[in-house]
Parts: C-alpha cells; structure tokens; sequence
C-alpha cells in the first residue's frame, strides 16, 4: 500500500459553492471550469445559462460530462422506487425512509447496498428550497481518513477491514444489508469512501480492535459533526445542481421546514462513473 497522503483541507474556502454557468452548448473553458471544482472540492454547483425541468437538467450534465444512464440502485431495483431518477421531497404516502421525510438526514454515501465505489457520481437537483434549513452537509470523509493513516495507523487499519461497517436497508419489506470497509485505498494511492453513520449502519470491529475503532470513529464523528475544514452545509438553490464524488465525500442533510404549498423540492441522479474520470 502506497504512503498516506495528507490532503490540504479545504473545504472552508466559500468559493467553492458559487455556481459554476454552463451555457446550452457549453464552452471548453465552462466544462474545465466544472472539472477544476471537481478535482478541488470533490463537489460543484452547476446552474445552466437557460432553465430547464430537473430530468432534462440532469439528462444534459449526463451527457456533456459522458457519466453514462443513471444507475438504480439495489434496493430500488424491482421495487416502488425503480424509477432512475428519485424525487426527494416530504410525502406521507411515500415509504421511503430518507427522502420522504423533513428529518435530518445522517452521514452517508448513496447506495446503501452498493460496495464501496460503486455509485461514484451524484446529481442533486434543487426544484424548491425549503422555508428554512434543508441544507446538504458535505463532509471530506476521505480527508479525515487520510489524516488518520498519519496520525493513527492502527484506527485507520480498523476502518479499512473488509467486515467493519454494515449497511442494511430500512425501506418497508427490504431486508437486506452489505458488508464491506469503510475506506479503501486504490491502487493508485486514493483514498475512496463508504463512511455512513446513522441507523441504516452497524460497526463491527475485529477481534481485540474495539479501541482502534472507537479512536477512528471518534476522529471522524468530530469532524463531521460540525462545519470547518472537512464539512461545509450549502443550501442548494431552485434551478442549481450539485454533482458530488460519491465515492470520496459523504453527505448528509439538515432537517428543514417547508411550505406545504411549495415543499422542497429535489431530484437525485447516481452514476457509476467517476467525474472526473480517474
Ligand atoms: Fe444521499
């Protein structure tokens, strides 16, 4: 395994959530301009020069930054919520535990039942902000991480094991639930994450490294517990969308309130490649 890498934090700097314009046909320097955010932050904010409805909006980044068809994930597949795009927003006929609902929602990566690195890429389109909170909480797991590795190998050990962190869906009728690490480092040296913590995840730690766990989860649950170099929150705007590396950030959101004529609003594309590619 290569040596840590200690990334620079970064994410105090509030350039990086102003929005990057994307006209029609957009300008070579208009996607370099998207890339460069994406290689920096892991995350960008796109809004597009002429407004369009949320399925063509994610339908036109798909396609101009080559991600591919969305991807439903498994524990959508066949079920009530196969389409491959999601609407998140307040339903009570709806059954969906984490889109369906006001509540805050904890630190995870999308694809529940999906293996580490597999949803790589999403796309959160913002159709109505709520009256007040609802905003999406973006934490550098993979920064953490990799300070971790310098400061204490051993956590960062306990969180790489194959069998550590358990995922397990809580739609109604889904009893399934994957097993994997909560960090990988790649061949080439990167970092990539599964780091989710709430009541869709149980830790399991090897025999005799209970304490290294505790320390590496305790490490990360600092971090993401509020904003500073490793987390930022950022309302996302009616007609902006945020593309995030799914595999190097984990995000969550603020519970929020909404007018009920108008609730908030979003729609949620994943894709299995990586923006940009590797
Ligand atoms: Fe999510």
């Amino acid at each position: 395994m290569s040596q840590p890498t200690v990334s620079t934090p970064r994410f105090n700097d509030e350039a990086a959530t102003r929005a990057v314009r994307l006209s029609i046909r957009p300008t070579a320097g208009e996607r370099a301009a998207v890339v460069d955010r994406m290689r920096r932050y892991r995350f960008v904010f796109v809004t597009l020069g002429e407004a369009r409805g949320a399925a063509e909006t994610l339908e036109f980044l798909a396609e101009t930054f080559e991600l591919g068809e969305p991807f439903v994930p498994e524990a959508y597949r066949s079920r009530r919520f196969d389409s491959p795009l999601s609407d998140i927003r307040k339903d009570a006929s709806s059954a969906h535990p984490g889109f369906a609902t006001d509540a805050g929602q904890p630190m995870h990566v999308d694809g529940l039942l999906e293996s580490l690195g597999t949803v790589r890429t999403s796309l959160l389109h913002c159709v109505r902000q709520a009256v007040t909170g609802g905003r999406t909480i973006l934490f550098d797991a993979c920064g953490v991480f990799d300070r971790l590795r310098a400061e204490d190998p051993p956590a960062a050990d306990a969180l790489l094991a194959g069998d550590v962190l358990e995922r397990f869906a809580t739609i109604p009728g889904v009893h399934e639930s994957s097993v994997g690490p909560a960090f990988e480092v790649d061949e080439s040296g990167r970092t990539l994450c599964r780091f989710s913590d709430g009541p869709t995840e149980r830790w399991h730690p090897g025999p005799g490294h209970e304490d290294d766990l505790e320390r590496g989860l305790s490490v990360l649950r600092r971090e993401a517990a509020s904003d500073g170099p490793y987390r930022i929150s950022v309302p996302l705007r009616p007609g902006e969308t945020l593309i995030f590396a799914n595999d190097r950030l984990s995000h969550g959101r603020e519970a929020f309130v909404d007018d009920p004529r108008n609730p908030r609003h979003l729609v949620r594309a994943l894709h299995t490649t990586p923006f940009p590619a590797a």
